[in-house]
């Protein structure tokens, strides 16, 4: 693992933008692995802008997202595919046929992770992008997730629920289940960056990058993959080398 620790949340961003941008310029036919949250929304508008100043060019680039909430119509603000276009793919040249996200109002939902995790198979990722939840969780594979697993249906942990209560009127709508790609279809990335900011993820960066690879910490099987960069600013990083 490299670990990148940085001032602020502009240079995370700007940390991971670089990576990102590098890879797309090799490759303009780059597959990367989105994720949503607050966590990658400064990484979206500098390659909004690399693209607006006609350095970049997502006409080729496929992108596969991490998760999706269960029951959220596609026009519902805070469902995830609502999210990805208005935060990247309605700002830039990406054609919306090679975009995949889960859908979490398929009728048949055992059905559709298999659906997924076929389109994964299809589409290797290159670089996956990663923000982490305050309990460790990675998509949402929230903790005691098997590491061996693949795009499934999870229940949220109240934690998770908690967390992104934020974004909702009230908790009571923040849906109880997701779609969300397995921990082994993660660790498929070739490589992965995963970033955090603000003391709240202090805890769960200090267990994955020092505790041990745990079920309790899913972001712990991180340690495991080969290309991984972490990318936090100060106060992530709190905690870590405290013995
Ligand atoms: C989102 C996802 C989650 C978030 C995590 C952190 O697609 O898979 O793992 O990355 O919950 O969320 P934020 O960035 O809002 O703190």
């Amino acid at each position: 693992m490299q670990i990148i620790i940085v001032e602020n949340k502009e240079k995370v961003s700007l940390e991971a933008f670089n990576i990102v941008k590098n890879i797309i310029l090799k490759n303009n036919q780059a597959v990367l692995g989105l994720a949503t949250g607050s966590t990658p929304i400064g990484l979206y508008k500098l390659l909004i802008d690399s693209f607006k100043k006609e350095q970049l060019s997502f006409k080729d680039v496929t992108t596969c997202n991490l998760d999706e909430y269960v029951g959220l119509d596609r026009n519902h603000p805070q469902c995830y595919y609502h999210f990805m276009k208005e935060h990247l793919f309605d700002h830039i040249d990406i054609s919306l046929e090679n975009t995949f996200i889960p859908n979490g109002m398929a009728e048949d939902l055992e059905k559709e992770c298999k659906h997924y995790e076929d389109v994964l198979n299809q589409h290797q990722v290159d670089v996956q992008i990663l923000g982490v939840g305050s309990n460790g969780h990675i998509g949402f594979n929230e903790p005691m997730t098997p590491f061996d697993s693949i795009t499934h249906v999870i229940e949220l942990a109240q934690q998770t629920r908690e967390d992104n209560a934020r974004f909702f009127d009230a908790i009571e709508d923040v849906p109880t289940h997701a779609i969300t790609m397995g921990i082994s279809s993660i660790l498929r990335a070739k490589k992965i960056i995963l970033m955090a900011t603000s003391e709240y993820k202090a805890q769960a960066i200090q267990q994955m990058i020092e505790g041990p690879v745990d079920l309790k910490c899913p972001a712990s099987i991180l340690q495991t993959h080969p290309d991984v960069v972490v990318i936090v600013d100060k106060d992530a990083a709190r905690m870590l080398g405290n013995g």
